[in-house]
Order: structure tokens, then C-alpha cells, then sequence
């Protein structure tokens, strides 16, 4: 059966530890694999705007021997004027992959079911796992091990980012934190499934309304853009309501003493970050961003090897 990536839970803990190793491997032989020649083409489409996620893509799959063929859904049939299905029926006898970076979730999931191809999610309102293959091959990068690490995502809560972290970081083991204003909670049911997937992992899950407990001791911060894709008419009121969040150097210094902060980018400086906590010596956004392209590179060998 085929493989997909629509979550972070589409994966276990020992395949997502499969896809870290093969990322780093990747990450030193660079040129050294390529199942994608051919050359084979991989679909990698946007239905929202997006730096990191299209170049990164573009540059791993003729890494790995294939092209990409990037498609705007503007300029596509796409997005009302065909559905998922029938664009992944076309779509699955020519590419090896596709990606696509939308809007809902349940797009996703239509755009999966019954295709013989992967499809991975390359950014959801939901979710965006592939960022969170980048963010924990960083920290495993810069600490050597992830099960265990407690991490604070301060913020939208509600955000694609927050859900991804509770998800990936309970299949990681890890002591997941959020830290929100209750109208910007996490999806129960996403907290669910991260509270049951923690448990079999050993990792934890806690909900936070006060950013200087959920930090005090952390030994990772993370935050994201107060006005995710899609959210811009409730900017006004986000940036009122999500100033106790910024994460400075008063916060930071809760945290362990060389505690790693992480941003996905893009940034707004001055909001949800200051500029001495993502321009200091903690922050490991630039080792983010280029691990997109080793983390991506291993779940396509990954998926098209299973
Ligand atoms: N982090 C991320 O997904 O960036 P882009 O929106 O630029 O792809
Ligand atoms: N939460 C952000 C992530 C951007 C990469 C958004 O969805 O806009």
C-alpha cells in the first residue's frame, strides 16, 4: 500500500527516526543517491505562497536525480475547478510524487485516497510535517538525541506549527509544551492523539496559558508568525492578543542556559521574536531552513521505498 505523509503521525517512531538517519546520511553525501532518476518528475504544488518549501523541494528532487514540476494552483485547474481526486488520478501516472501545500486538511486526504503515489504535505492550516522533520533533524543535529528534551512552541497554539510540534515531538518522545491564549488551543483532537502517541513514547504532552512557566527549564523555544497563511484579516486582533508570547532575551533566559530557539520563517522581528533572540547565538533558524532540503530529500527516498 502506498505511503503518504499528511501528518506527523503518518509515521512511527522508529520510521520517523529511519527518516532522520537517511537525512543525515543524505545531508553528507549529497549527490550520492538519486531513485528519482530517469529523470522521474515529482508534482509539488501551492496553493499558498512559500520561499523555504519550493526551493527546497526543487533542489532535492534534481538532487536526487529527478525534476520538479512546480504548479501554481492559480495558474492550475485546481482549487474549484477540479477536485483533488481527479487531479491526483491525472496527475498519478506520470509523477513519482506529489506535494502539495493547501488550505484544508481534508484537501490532503482527498488528494490521497486511492492514489498510487505519495502524497506529502508540504504545509496544511493544520499541519506542516515536513517542517518538523527539519526542526527535530536540527536539534538531534545540535543535541545529539531527542527523546527526553522538553520543548516550549509559544505562540498560535491553533497554528500548523504548534499541532505539527505535538505530534512530532510525542513520536519523538519528547516533552511537548504549548503555551497559547485558550482561544488559540490546540485542536482537541490533535492534543488526543499527541497525549496517546507520548504515552507509547515516553514523552509528555501539557498545555500552557503562561509563556514563563511553559519555558522555565526548556531546553528548546520555538515560535512561529502570529498570522499564519490565511489568518490575515485577524491580524489586528492576534497582535494584540498574542504580545505576552514574544519570545525575547527575558524569556529565553528561562530556558536551560543553551537552550536552542527554532522559527520555521518567515519571521516578523519584533512580534513573535525579538531580533537578539533570532539573530543571537542560540537561535538555529539557518540550520532549519537549509535541513528542509536533507529532511524532505530522505522522506521521498524514504516513501518511495516503502
Ligand atoms: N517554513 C516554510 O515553510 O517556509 P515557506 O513558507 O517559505 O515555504
Ligand atoms: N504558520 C505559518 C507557517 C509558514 C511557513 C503559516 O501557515 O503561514
Amino acid at each position: 500500500m502506498t505511503r503518504h505523509f499528511l501528518r506527523d503521525d503518518d509515521v512511527t517512531g522508529a520510521e520517523q527516526a529511519e527518516i532522520l538517519d537517511l537525512a543525515l546520511e543524505l545531508k553528507r553525501d549529497r549527490f550520492g543517491t538519486r531513485p528519482l532518476a530517469g529523470p522521474q518528475t515529482v508534482a509539488v504544488i501551492f496553493d499558498k505562497s512559500s520561499t523555504r518549501t519550493r526551493v527546497s523541494f526543487a533542489v532535492g528532487i534534481a538532487d536526487l536525480g529527478g525534476v520538479p514540476l512546480i504548479i501554481s494552483t492559480a495558474s492550475s485547474q485546481l482549487g474549484g475547478k477540479e477536485t483533488a481526486s481527479d487531479t491526483a488520478r491525472v496527475l498519478e501516472r506520470q509523477v513519482a510524487a506529489i506535494v502539495w501545500r493547501t488550505f484544508a486538511q481534508s484537501g490532503l486526504e482527498e488528494m490521497a485516497t486511492g492514489t498510487t503515489v505519495p502524497v506529502i504535505n508540504g504545509l496544511s492550516d493544520d499541519f506542516h510535517p515536513c517542517q518538523l522533520l527539519a526542526d527535530l533533524l536540527t536539534i538531534r543535529e545540535h543535541r545529539g538525541a531527542l527523546a527526553g528534551l522538553t520543548i516550549t512552541f509559544l505562540g498560535d497554539g491553533a497554528s500548523n506549527m504548534a499541532q505539527s510540534y505535538l505530534l512530532a515531538g510525542a513520536t519523538a518522545g519528547m516533552h511537548v509544551r504549548i503555551a497559547s491564549p485558550a482561544e488559540y488551543s490546540p485542536l482537541p483532537a490533535v492534543v488526543a492523539d499527541a497525549e496517546r502517541i507520548a504515552v507509547k513514547n515516553h514523552g509528555s504532552i501539557a498545555l500552557f496559558t503562561d509563556p514563563d512557566a511553559a519555558v522555565s527549564g526548556a531546553d528548546v523555544v520555538v515560535t512561529d508568525t502570529w498570522v499564519s497563511m490565511g489568518k490575515e484579516e485577524e491580524k489586528a486582533h492576534r497582535l494584540t492578543h498574542l504580545g505576552i508570547y514574544r519570545v525575547d532575551p527575558e524569556l529565553m533566559a528561562l530556558a536551560v542556559p543553551d537552550a536552542l530557539f527554532l522559527h520555521c520563517l518567515p519571521a516578523d522581528r519584533g512580534y513573535e521574536v525579538t531580533a537578539e533572540v533570532i539573530d543571537g547565538p542560540q537561535s538555529v533558524v539557518w540550520d532549519e531552513a537549509e535541513n528542509r532540503l536533507h529532511a524532505q530529500k530522505a522522506l521521498l527516498v524514504w516513501l518511495l521505498a516503502h
